[in-house]
């Protein structure tokens, strides 16, 4: 007789918040001549809820043209990675966050496993439990795992079958050429032979970049301002957010949106073993995110290993999503 108890996602948590590690590399950004942390850094239980507040916002053009291509070519997409990784594929999700992207690709690829990774481990536990309960027939796995060093899964989880590694949302914007070209190839050999789906935000006009960065109801301005709580509590640091403001700037030479948090007066901040001076309108610079042409990001997929490329973009041409294998 068939267990009438709900299913159970796997879970391995490789990544663990209070790791020394990562304690250690938030204080070295910190102390360098230009203060610096990491964006991985604002994903904890609540930047992760702000970001999909984000997704919500008018001005975040990202999330919704990214859908809009699923809806227009999902079918397409869906049968073109299909022939790539065979039926049945086991799809890995990278920064599934609330897996919603990945669950909207169940209709047409139909995957025999989701592997669904994440460094927003508590956050990323309840998605997938919630999600579980509406396709009890997928098996489900959660890693929580900080991939920005190396995208390593656990050696059982995909058991060296072929499969479609999604990665949407534009996230790899968030990495330098040189990295992103390093976790892309990380990427190719997680796909072990099966495909990478990846979805990139294109260049387009700087006030649309900015705007989307920058929004008028101080959304996204909450969720730079919460990588300081996050760092509080992560090294025991004494920030004070009211001392601080949100900036988003288009740095055209480098084609990036950047964020920063600019004190708004001189302010020095303490945590265990040391400290740092903060001059007024100086800045922690927490994230960029790298806008591409589809030729560039073609050719970075080529250098990283992919020999067979397919793309689709929006009627605007300001997302595209690629499928890449070889
Ligand atoms: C911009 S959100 C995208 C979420 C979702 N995939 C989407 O497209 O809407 C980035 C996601 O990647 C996760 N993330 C960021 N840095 C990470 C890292 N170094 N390792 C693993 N996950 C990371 C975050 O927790 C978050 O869920």
């Amino acid at each position: 007789m068939p267990s009438l108890l709900p299913k159970t996602p796997q879970f391995f948590q490789l990544h663990h918040i209070e790791d020394q590690a990562l304690a250690t590399e938030a204080a070295a950004g910190l102390l360098a001549a230009s203060a610096w942390a990491s964006p991985k850094f604002f994903y904890d239980a609540l930047g992760s809820r702000l970001f999909d507040a984000i997704t919500e916002l008018a001005e975040y053009y990202p999330t919704r043209t990214e859908a809009g291509i699923f809806t227009a070519h999902g079918a397409e997409i869906g049968a073109a990675a299909l022939k790539l990784t065979g039926t049945a594929p086991a799809l890995v999700d990278l920064g599934a966050g609330n897996c919603a992207k990945a669950a909207r690709l169940f209709g047409w690829l139909q995957p025999r496993r989701y592997v669904a990774v994440d460094i927003s481990v508590d956050f990323l536990r309840h998605s997938l439990h919630g999600l579980q309960r509406e396709h009890p027939q997928v098996d489900m796995v959660g890693v929580g795992l900080d991939f920005s060093t190396q995208l390593r899964l656990p050696p059982d989880v995909l058991a060296g079958q072929p499969a479609l590694v999604f990665y949407p949302g534009s996230s790899i914007g968030n990495f330098a050429p040189d990295d992103a070209l390093r976790l892309l190839r990380q990427a190719r050999e997680a796909a072990a032979g099966g495909a990478l789906l990846i979805g990139v935000d294109l260049l387009k006009p700087p006030a649309l970049l900015q705007a989307a960065y920058d929004d008028d109801l101080g959304v996204t301005a909450a969720f730079n301002l919460n990588l300081l709580k996050h760092l509080n509590r992560l090294l025991g640091a004494n920030f004070d957010l009211r001392q601080w403001q949100h900036v988003a700037v288009f740095n055209a030479a480098q084609s990036r949106v950047e964020m920063h948090l600019q004190a708004r007066l001189a302010t020095t901040v303490r945590w265990p073993g040391a400290e740092r001076s903060f001059a007024a309108g100086e800045r922690v610079h927490t994230e960029n995110s790298y806008k591409w042409t589809t030729e560039g990001f073609a050719a970075l997929l080529r250098d990283a290993g992919f020999g067979s490329l397919q793309h689709w973009t929006d009627p605007q041409r300001w997302f595209g999503v690629f499928l890449a294998a070889g």
